[in-house]
């Protein structure tokens, strides 16, 4: 008979405020479901605590974690590597210990590809990408190295948004063999969708609870039925957006999608196992009352 054994493997989320952060239902769900013997804590890191918390996980031999607010950026300097696509995007959202190190990922965007790719092939699709935050580069950087044909960047802040198709047309560019158009578009009044776009992705944060009836500024008469609209905004799932275009025949993707993906690569990440994405997505709708 194996020896008993009461020490779990843990992994965890680092963020501020990170009480509301659902992932841990989420994860937690996925190790029962698998029967793995893991925990995932939800641990509030304040930014002038970042370091020592992250020698706190080396010490009590975390085998890794998630990073969200404010620490995706700020987490870079004490980590021993980066991923490819981390390094693209220059942001972490997900920690791995390999072989005593700790190994900056992002998941945000992969994640993203993993609710895209049942309704349409990214290799080829051309992107309206409203949004230039955190979300939006990481889902800009996997549709590029996914073989996107063209991303369009709309966003209100010219700055970012300049930064972003900046980003694409340079470093990601190269990386994808010089194939990808992208462009920036300043957002004035209704955005409109170009003829031939094949995806429209709001990875801005408009619609997100409480704010749910806020509405993104799309002209919505330049959606053509069978385009993809996706949303991020995980809570709640279902949108104005994701409503609006799913009434216009368009294909539909809510941003539980995103975050089971995310949810699903990490945890591949950290134990070698691909979980179900079932009882993940049954976990958050739980959470989020729906
Ligand atoms: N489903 C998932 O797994 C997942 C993962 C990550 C993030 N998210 C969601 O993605 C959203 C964005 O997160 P983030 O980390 O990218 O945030 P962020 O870095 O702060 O970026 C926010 C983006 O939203 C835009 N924006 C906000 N309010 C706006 C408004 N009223 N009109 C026009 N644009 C507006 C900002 O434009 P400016 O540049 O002009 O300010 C910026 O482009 C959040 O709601 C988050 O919950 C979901």
């Amino acid at each position: 008979m194996a020896a008993p054994n009461f020490k779990q493997e843990l992994v965890g989320v680092f963020g501020q405020p990170v009480a509301e952060n659902p992932t841990q239902a989420m994860v937690e769900a996925a190790f029962r479901h698998h029967r793995l013997d893991w925990r995932y804590l939800t641990i509030e890191v304040a930014p002038a605590g970042l370091a020592a918390a992250v020698e706190g996980a080396r010490a009590m031999g975390f085998r890794g974690f998630n990073c969200t607010i404010p620490h995706k950026v700020a987490v870079i300097p004490f980590l021993d590597a980066l991923g490819a696509s981390a390094s693209l995007m220059g942001a972490v959202n997900c920690v791995v210990a390999r072989g005593g190190q700790l190994v900056g990922e992002n998941t945000d965007g992969k994640g993203f590809l993993e609710s895209l790719q049942p309704l349409r092939d990214p290799a080829g699709a051309r992107v309206l990408l409203l949004g230039a935050g955190g979300a939006a580069r990481a889902i800009a950087v996997e549709l590029a190295l996914a073989g996107a044909a063209s991303i369009t960047v709309v966003n209100r802040s010219p700055a970012r948004g300049r930064e972003l198709a900046d980003l694409l047309r340079g470093p990601v560019r190269e990386r994808t063999g010089g194939r990808l158009e992208a462009a920036f578009v300043p957002w004035e009044g209704d955005a409109r969708v170009p003829e031939g776009t094949d995806v429209v992705v709001n990875s801005t944060s408009i619609g997100l609870y409480p704010d749910v009836d806020a509405r993104v500024p799309l002209d919505l008469g330049t959606l053509r039925p069978g385009t993809v609209v996706a949303d991020v905004i995980p809570n709640p799932p279902r949108t104005r957006l994701v409503r609006e275009a799913g009434a216009r025949g368009c294909k539909v993707i809510d941003g539980l999608g995103m975050l089971v993906g995310q949810g699903r690569l990490g945890i591949q990440y950290w134990t070698g196992v691909l979980p179900d994405e079932a009882p993940m997505r049954k976990a958050l709708e739980d959470a989020f009352g729906g």
